[in-house]
Formats: structure tokens, sequence, C-alpha cells
């Protein structure tokens, strides 16, 4: 069976007195006016323990959109259980009705969830539409689309070479055991393709979500069933992330984990899975996305307004909260009294305030210990003699947490907020000497931990060359005249290295080779 190539869900602009904008908005009243009592689902079961947690729109906590049941350590092992006692079935399966299965989720959530599904992210995890659109409506798409396509192709590679009397062949086989993936609240689309693309590659999954995207993700569960996903393949589960973990890394059948999130969490679950490899039946698979400190490095040929450009939007959609967003940015002395006026006007237009009125470019950030955070280091930056906050460096949340869009100028190439990651609407320049260029190569590569995504603004070919030499290392995701964000599945694989993770790009044939675990079989005739 061959897959057809598929094309990037188009994005839906909902224009102001478009139909689209009407539906999205009756979706965001319907699930404002009701409560939600959202269960886990374990087996196919609906699971409600009564044990609850609140969830909120973090831009109008006051508000509650409803409520999830939290899980123990026994709802772990039942995930655990339910998952091995699926996988023989999943497994024996032809692919191609697994691909079916996740080609008929993407038309479900293109079609008639689309509206419900960008609805929830924009209420549980404070995106715009625009920022919602691409996230739970295209990219999701996207990803189960195109990893059935690459999926179809592992499955379709040439044998290799067979002599007279012999045949060699290769099986893909699926992992021995389960695989945790562990989803954060930043994009519904990396939380839905996470457990998605290790089931699709016959494997059975323990799903833990961020507690601030369950409200999304129990929807994308809804709809992974709606579309045929069997009992117990994928189990949602919410429980205290120290209980889960104990009862996953310890477990023998415990196959691998998929991972995005923070780069401390990501390292402390690799040494417990080191702690306890002896307990494994196999090596599990560790696969992370984890944090970035992510730059763009403007040269003096640059095009001001394309720098700008890619700067404001780069630094700021969804507040910052990418793992891609740029944080800091470093700029030639010659371009910067014009640079700054640009950015200034443009970043005081954003208006700031909840997701349901379209206007908002800026929401909320996403709960108050993130607010908490950024904001110590923008008060942090306020008093520093070596930092100066230069746009924005308001916030209130009294209502909802909300920060203006703020650009600290730092006046050291080692301030504090160009060296660590905050995630949030924080964006940190650094003005150097243009004769410096080189220099600044070398302090982009060595001031942070992390190589996720970078941009080079440039209109000089070979500064543009010797940029993208220099940081060879320093961005997985690397980018000429444009901004750091918005990777398209199919297009830009995505992914980085050093302390930003495995590097085994989401949306990509590399990452699905990471479920599977090849038999060689060679038959003497
Ligand atoms: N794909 C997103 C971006 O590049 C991150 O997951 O912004």
């Amino acid at each position: 069976f061959s897959v057809p190539t598929p094309i990037n869900e188009p994005v839906y602009a909902y224009a102001p007195g478009s139909k689209e904008r009407a539906l999205l908005q009756e979706a965001l009243r319907t699930a404002r006016s009701q409560e939600a009592d959202i269960p886990m689902f374990i087996g196919g079961q609906e699971i409600r323990t009564g044990n609850k947690g609140e969830l909120r729109p973090p831009h109008d906590h006051k508000h509650l959109l409803g409520y999830y049941h939290k899980g123990g350590k026994n709802h772990v092992t039942d995930a655990i259980n339910a998952a091995l006692e699926a996988k023989k079935n999943w497994e024996d399966l032809p692919w191609e009705h697994r691909a079916s299965i996740f080609l008929k989720a993407a038309d479900l959530i293109a079609g008639k969830y689309r509206y419900k599904l960008n609805a929830a992210t924009m209420l549980g995890q404070s995106k715009n539409a625009y920022q919602a659109e691409i996230d739970s409506a295209c990219e999701i798409v996207d990803f189960l689309r195109f990893n059935v396509k690459y999926m179809s192709e592992i499955y379709s590679q040439q044998p290799p070479v067979s002599s007279d009397g012999v045949w060699n062949r290769v099986e893909q086989r699926p992992l021995e055991g389960f695989v945790f993936a562990l989803t954060p609240f930043n994009f519904t689309a990396i939380a839905g393709n996470l457990p998605s693309c290790v089931a699709m590659m016959g494997n059975v999954v323990v799903w833990k979500p961020a507690d601030t995207q369950i409200y999304a993700a129990h929807l994308l569960m809804e709809i992974f069933h709606e579309a045929g996903v069997p009992a117990g393949v994928i189990n949602l589960i919410y429980a205290h992330g120290p209980d889960v973990g104990e009862v996953v890394f310890n477990h023998p059948d415990f196959a691998g984990i998929h991972f995005t999130g923070s780069t401390a969490v990501f390292q402390e679950i690799w040494k417990t899975i080191g702690t306890n490899i002896h307990k494994y039946k196999s090596y599990p698979r560790i696969v992370g996305e984890t944090g970035g400190k992510d730059f763009i490095l403007v040269h003096r040929s640059a095009d001001i307004k394309a720098a700008n450009t890619a700067i404001v939007r780069g630094a700021f959609e969804y507040q910052g909260q990418k793992c891609s967003a740029a944080s800091r940015v470093y700029i030639p002395q010659s371009l910067w009294p014009a640079l700054k006026e640009l950015m200034t006007k443009d970043i005081n237009s954003f208006k700031v305030g909840p997701t349901e009125d379209f206007s908002n470019f800026i929401n909320a950030v996403i709960d108050e210990k993130s607010f908490d955070k950024l904001t110590r280091y923008i008060d942090q930056a306020k008093s520093d003699e070596d930092a100066e906050v230069i746009i924005g460096g308001e916030y209130d949340k009294s209502v909802g947490y909300f920060i203006q869009p703020t650009v600290i100028l730092a006046k050291t190439p080692d301030y504090v907020t160009l060296k660590e990651e905050l995630f949030g609407p924080v964006l940190t320049v650094y003005v150097y000497e243009d004769e410096k260029w080189e220099d600044t190569l070398r302090l982009i590569d060595q001031t942070s931990i992390y190589a996720l995504t970078g941009s080079v603004i440039a209109q000089d070919r070979y500064a543009i060359a010797q940029a993208s030499d220099a940081l060879k290392n320093a961005a997985g995701n690397f980018y000429i005249n444009d901004k750091c964000t918005g990777a398209v599945v199919g297009q830009q694989p995505f992914g980085g290295a050093r302390g930003s993770g495995t590097n085994d790009k989401a949306g990509s044939m590399i990452n699905l080779l990471r479920w599977v675990s090849p038999r060689t079989i060679k038959e003497s005739f």
C-alpha cells in the first residue's frame, strides 16, 4: 500500500464577519457555559475518582472551566496493565489499519472538531485564535497525516541484499513493553503527537499531559477513540508526576519515553532510568525535546524591517511560550537606534487581554508559577545596573496572568536573562559593536547550554555563510532571514541538541524509527 503525500492543512484566518469566526465564537461560548467533568481514560473506560483538580482559563482565573479527576499510583498501574493487555491485538493489526485510524483522527480534527478543539486550546492554554488554529487545527493534523506517510515508507523500505538460496529481510517490530508519553502545556499538537506517533508504530502508550493542558488533551483522547483507537492502546492519566514516575520507571516492561518539557525534569528522568536500568527487559528509548534559549542575530547588512518582524513575532507570539521563541537578540550598534524605534512602536501596539477578544495579540501566561518567575526576572532587571527594561515591564495577575511584552536591554553579554530560559514574553537585547561580529558569533554559541532554534538576519551572503558555520551546533532549527518559530510539519523537521533534547525531529521518519525495534531475518532455502 502507499499513502498519498499529504499537503499541509490550510490555516483559517477567522476574519471579522467570517463564518469561521462565528463558529469559533460559538464554540467558545458553549465551552464557557458548561462545567466540564473530565475523566481519565484507562483501558477504554472513563475513570472518575472524585479527587478533583480545577481547570481555569489563565486569562480569567476566577472562571471555572471544569474539573478533572486525579488518579493515584494504582491508576498508573491500571493504565500500564491495560496497555499491555491491548498490545498483542494492536501490534498484530496490519499497519494500514493503524494508518486508517490516525488519518480518520486527522479528518475529525480538521472538520467536525476544529472549532471545539481550538476553543479548548484558547480557553485552557490562553492562545489567541490564530495561535490556536496553527496548533490544534493545523499542526496536529499535519503530524497525523505526515507521520502516516513516513510510517508507510518505513514499512515499505527496500529489503537488504540477498544472495542465491537466501532471503534476507527486516521486520519493523514495535517495542517490547509500553511507552510513556509525557506532554507539555504549550502545544496541543505536541500533546497529541507524542502518544499518537508512538501508537501508530504498533506500540501501546501511557500518556500523562501537563495539568495545564488537560482541557484540550481530554478532547484529543475522545477524538482518538472516535477515530477507532482501540481500548487500552492509549491510556490517559492525570496524577502527581513523582507518583507516575515511581510506577512507570520501576516497571520491567517500560520500553521508552516520548517527552517534551523542561531540561531539568528530563535530566532527572534520564538519571532515574539509568539507576533502574537493570530492571528493564530492554534498554528504553529516551526521546525528548527540552529547553531553549533561542536567538536572533542581526548583521549590519540586515534589512531592518525584516529584522523587526522576525524579532517581534519570534519573541512574542503565544506570549513567548513556544520552545522555539526568540528570547535573546543580538543587534549591531549601527542598526540599533532605527530598529529600537520600529520594535518599540510594534510591541507597544500589541493589545493584551483575554483570548475571547480576537483583537488581543498577547494573552496570559500559563499559570501563577510562571507569572511569578517571569515578573521576578523583570523586577530584577529594573533594579540591576547592568540591565534596563526599555519596553513593557508592567504586569497584573488580578484577573489573569497578564504580562506586557517586555524588552530588557542587557549591558553585559553574560547578563542572566541572556543565559537562562524564562519561557514568557520577555526578550533580552544585547547591542554589539559592528566590528565585533566574529566575537558575537562565538558569544552566541557559548552563552547558553541550549541549542534549539536560532536565526540570522543579513543580506551579506558571506555573513550568512559565516553565521551558518559558526552556529552549526547552536541550533537544531536554523533560520536565515526569518523568525525562529513556526516550524511546519513536513517542511522543517523540528528539534535541537545540547540541553534542548535528543534531536529526534518531531514529525519525521527519524522520530518514528525510534519507536520500532527491527528484527533481521535470514532464511536459507
Ligand atoms: N513547531 C513549533 C515552532 O517551531 C514548536 O513546536 O514554533
